[in-house]
């Protein structure tokens, strides 16, 4: 079968969409609004984008009721946001974030999460998360301003924290950090089962030592 854009709604366009990009990882934005207010949410639209500098983006939409995530909002108005790495051991708390509140509704408390003042930003980090990456907006790249619709938050990294048992010479135990993805709907995926494949290589050619 095939299915044409112009003529489905985009509540199942955004269906087809989840169910076809995953497993992905999940951005746990973490920023503070101009009133001060802390704030909490999960980005699943979310990918590295650059190493040299290092970039990073999430994709915030706007929601049902027309309204955008304030997420964003809090990034654009103060350039400058954290992104902490899920894991298990703190799932359910992300989840609990996972819902509209209005903007002056803290989610480290409303979820229980503890937050810690970011180095080089003024924003928050998720205490409990291994890793979390202190960024200063790039670039917002808008897209749709409709319901769905959404737009790309880019960050340049200013600053990694890493907790020190999973650092091994700049790689990052996947054991320790217990990563977790998104699938459609509820549906959450692990990093446990995991395989290696090495990728063929062209003598004489630069490579990375992954
Ligand atoms: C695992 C997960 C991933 C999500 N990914 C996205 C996403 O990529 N983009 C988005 O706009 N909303 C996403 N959401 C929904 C937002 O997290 C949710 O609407 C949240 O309340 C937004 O908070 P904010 O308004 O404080 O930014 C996701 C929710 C969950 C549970």
């Amino acid at each position: 079968m095939f299915i044409d854009p112009q003529t489905t709604e985009p509540v199942n366009l955004y269906k087809l969409m989840i169910g076809s990009i995953l497993p992905r990882p999940i951005a746990f934005v973490s920023t503070r609004g101009t009133d001060g207010v802390n704030n909490l949410a999960p980005f699943s639209f979310f990918t590295g984008v650059s190493a040299n500098p290092p970039v990073i983006g999430f994709s915030p939409m706007v929601n049902l009721e027309s309204r955008r995530r304030d997420s964003r909002v809090n990034a654009e108005a103060r350039g400058e946001f954290c992104v902490n790495v899920v894991s298990e051991g703190f799932i359910k708390q992300m989840n609990e974030t996972a819902v509209d509140v209005p903007p002056d509704v803290d989610e480290f408390e409303l979820a229980g999460l503890t937050p810690i003042e970011c180095d080089l930003i003024d924003a928050p980090r998720v205490a409990e998360a291994r890793v979390a990456m202190e960024c200063r907006l790039v670039q917002v790249v808008e897209i749709s301003d409709k319901v769905l619709g959404g737009a790309f938050v880019m960050g340049e990294v200013l600053r990694f924290h890493v907790d020190d048992p999973l650092f091994d010479n700049f790689r990052i135990d996947p054991v320790g950090l217990d990563a977790v993805g998104r699938m459609a709907g509820n549906t959450y995926a692990r990093t446990t089962d995991r395989f290696d494949l090495a990728r063929p290589e062209l003598p004489g050619k630069p490579r990375i030592e992954r």
